[in-house]
This record gives structure tokens, sequence and C-alpha cells, in this order.
């Protein structure tokens, strides 16, 4: 299948004009925006899929035994058997790990930072399947791959929009309709975080959700400061050298909240500190135990790239980098980091923007001793695999 150009995918829309004007702001339906879209995957490869342990899948009934049933995989073959002709959907999150179909998708998204996405869920519902009206915290492209579903876009919501009493599902109480459309095969519709929306399966049907990763504020605070403190020994401590009697022994007076607020200050300051935490954090891997150790050696990896095999990236790793403002080059590989000479930027960006990696380009770099220790790392820590080593 050829993947649309951007201006395909966003309905001749230019990327520059999507980020301005929609991007995290309103919703944007484009009808046909893959024209060439092959289905990635059969409604029977979706469901052995939730048949499969590591795969984290849901069932959602419209009326099963509660309104808005929860079922959550893994599920068994008779899982299936008992489910009613119509009216309920089943959705598999981080497709993209397991199929290379799904994972090609997010190639489309190439003009958003790639560390931005997170994964492609994929839902297959029966005639009437709906997970409900709701919002998402998340961006999201919906990629309709298979019959057609009806979608409902409703009002801004935040965490006061009243829920439905529902143990597991985030369902909206009220939903105020504003616009209405059937996507066909091939047709994309961009929801931004906070809008409500209403999918219903129209016929059987199936949708591919391509997702956005976006911590939130309490998880960068939390995250960052629990980063910082592994940096911190025990002797930086709070101190009160200038002590002023105290008015009352038993008061906490404002120099004291001064102090703690200039420690927490010049801490969180440090802007490379951050900028390393951040990397690290939005590489983190969805299945690290996808990313496996190889052992192998230089003679070996020199070998095998002369017979022309050439490096696949792990569709598991997640790989960004950063250039300090000094030069500095930093790589960030699946929740790790290493500091690099500015000199392997070209590398780098080369691994970084690529899932594959022809033996001729990566022998180019065999005499540069730095690039090809970085080769070698990556490979040993399982973010690069050899072709046809990779299944
Ligand atoms: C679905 O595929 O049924 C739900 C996707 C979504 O609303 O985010
Ligand atoms: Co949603």
């Amino acid at each position: 299948m050829t993947l649309p150009q951007p201006a395909t995918l966003l309905g001749g829309i230019s990327p520059e004009r999507f980020l301005r004007e929609y991007w995290q702001k309103k919703p944007l339906l484009v009808r046909q925006a893959f024209p060439e879209l092959e289905n990635p995957l059969s409604p029977d490869e979706l469901a052995g899929l939730a048949l499969e342990e590591e795969v984290e899948s849901r069932i959602v009934l419209t009326e099963g035994a509660t309104p808005w049933e929860l079922r959550r995989g893994p599920f068994g073959e008779d899982d299936f058997k008992t489910l009613p002709e119509q009216d309920w959907t089943l959705l598999v999150q981080a497709v993209d790990q397991f199929v290379p179909e799904v994972a090609e998708l997010m190639k489309a998204f190439s003009f958003l930072p790639s560390w931005r996405l997170d994964d492609v869920m994929v839902s297959y519902a029966a005639p009437g399947g709906s997970v409900g009206p709701h919002y998402d915290n998340y961006d999201v492209f919906l990629l309709q791959s298979h019959g057609r579903r009806r979608w409902k876009i409703g009002q801004h919501c935040d965490d006061q929009s009243p829920l439905l009493e529902h143990p597991d599902l985030r369902i909206l109480k009220d939903f105020v309709e504003e616009q209405e459309w059937v996507l066909e095969p091939g047709d994309v519709l961009y929801i931004p975080p906070g809008i409500a929306h209403y999918g219903i399966a129209e016929d059987e049907c199936m949708t591919c959700s391509v997702g956005f990763r976006a911590p939130s504020h309490g998880e960068i605070l939390l995250h960052f400061t629990d980063y910082l403190s592994q940096s911190l020994t025990d002797q930086s401590r709070y101190g009160d050298n200038g002590l002023q009697l105290p008015a009352d022994p038993a008061a906490i007076d404002d120099e004291t909240v001064e102090r703690l607020q200039r420690i927490i200050l010049e801490r969180v300051q440090d802007k490379a500190a951050l900028a390393t935490w951040f990397g690290r954090h939005m590489t983190e891997p969805r299945y690290p135990e996808l990313i496996q150790p190889l052992d192998i050696s230089s003679d070996i990896l020199t070998d095998d790239l002369e017979s022309g095999y050439g490096l696949v990236r792990n569709p598991s790793a997640r790989l960004a980098y950063r250039r300090e403002a000094d030069e500095q080059l930093v790589l960030f590989a699946s929740g790790e980091h290493c500091v690099l000479p500015p000199s392997l930027l070209p590398l780098v960006q080369l691994v970084c923007n690529n899932d594959y990696l022809d033996s001729d380009t990566i022998l180019a770099w065999r005499s540069n001793a730095e690039g090809w220790t970085l080769i070698e790392q990556l490979l040993a820590k399982g973010d690069l695999l050899l072709e046809g080593d990779d299944e």
C-alpha cells in the first residue's frame, strides 16, 4: 500500500496550516485520506491478537450484563462464540507492536514529532457496536479501515464534565451533538483532546486509532523530580543559616516557605536535566520485554553487513535525539540516553528516522570508531536488529 503524502492525508491542507488551525484545536474530517488503503488486518487476525497473553484487549457490549459492559482480555475462542450478533466492540491496544502493516500506517504522520506518536489501537465493531460517547485526553486520528462507522462530534469536555456511574469506562452523561458523518474505508477523522465523540458501527467495521503521547502535568512533575532526585546526595538538605529568632516556635513562617521555594525553583530550572528526563520518558517503550539484548561480535556484524544484510529498527524501540545549545548531542533510545559527539548527528538522524538501514549505509560508518560503537551498542541493547534476525 502506498502511504498518502501529508497533503492528501490532510485533505489538501498543508501540514503547517493543519498545525496552526486544527492540531489540538478542532476536529478535521478528511474523505479518502488514505486513497489506497488496504485493511492492514482482518477481523479474525484482530480477534487472534486478543487471545494473546501479552496483548491488551477489551470488549465493550452496549447492553451486556449491565449497560456498557466491559470485558477484559486475553480472551478465549469461546468468548467470541457467545457474543451477540450486534452492539459490541473489540478494542486491541498497540497493534503496531505486533502487526508491521499497522506500524506502517504511523509513517504517514511523520509531519508530527515521532516521539509524540504513541500507538495504533484497532477496533472491530459488530453492527451497532460502540464504546459510548466519551472524550480522550490525547489527540487521535481515527482511520476507518473496513466497513462504515457513524461518528458524532460533540462539546468540549474536561474533568468537570459529568460521567455515567461506571466502574471502568468514562462515558459522558450528556452528549451535545454538533456534527455527524459516516466514515467509509480510507476516511480519517482527527479529534483533538477533550472533544466529545461517539462512534457507532453502521455495519461490521474496523477503525485504526493513531494516538499520541502527552504526559499529564502531574506525571511531568512526579517523574522529572524523581529523575532529578536520583542525582542528589543526602548532604543537599534544607538549611536555615541566618535564622531569625522565631516570634512563635510553633509557627512555620514565610521565610521558611521561601527557603523551600528557592530549593525547588533552583533544582527544577536545570533545563538540560529536564530535556534528558523528557527524552527518556517519551522514548520509554510500551513493551520493554520485546527489546531483547543481542550478543553479536563486531566481526560477525561486519560479515553480515558485507553479505548484504541491513539493520532493522526494532518495532518496539523508540528513538529521539536532542542537540544542546553547546553542540552536545544526546540520543534517547527506549528510555535511556547517551551523550555523543556532535559529529555523529548524521548517523543519529539516520537511525532515528528510518526503520531500515541498508548494509552500505551502515558500512560507511565502519571507519568511524564512535559511530561504529554506537551501532554496536544499539544492536546490543536490542533497539536495532540484524535483518533476517528480527523474528
Ligand atoms: C473505537 O474505535 O471504537 C473507539 C475509538 C475512540 O473513540 O477513540
Ligand atoms: Co475516543
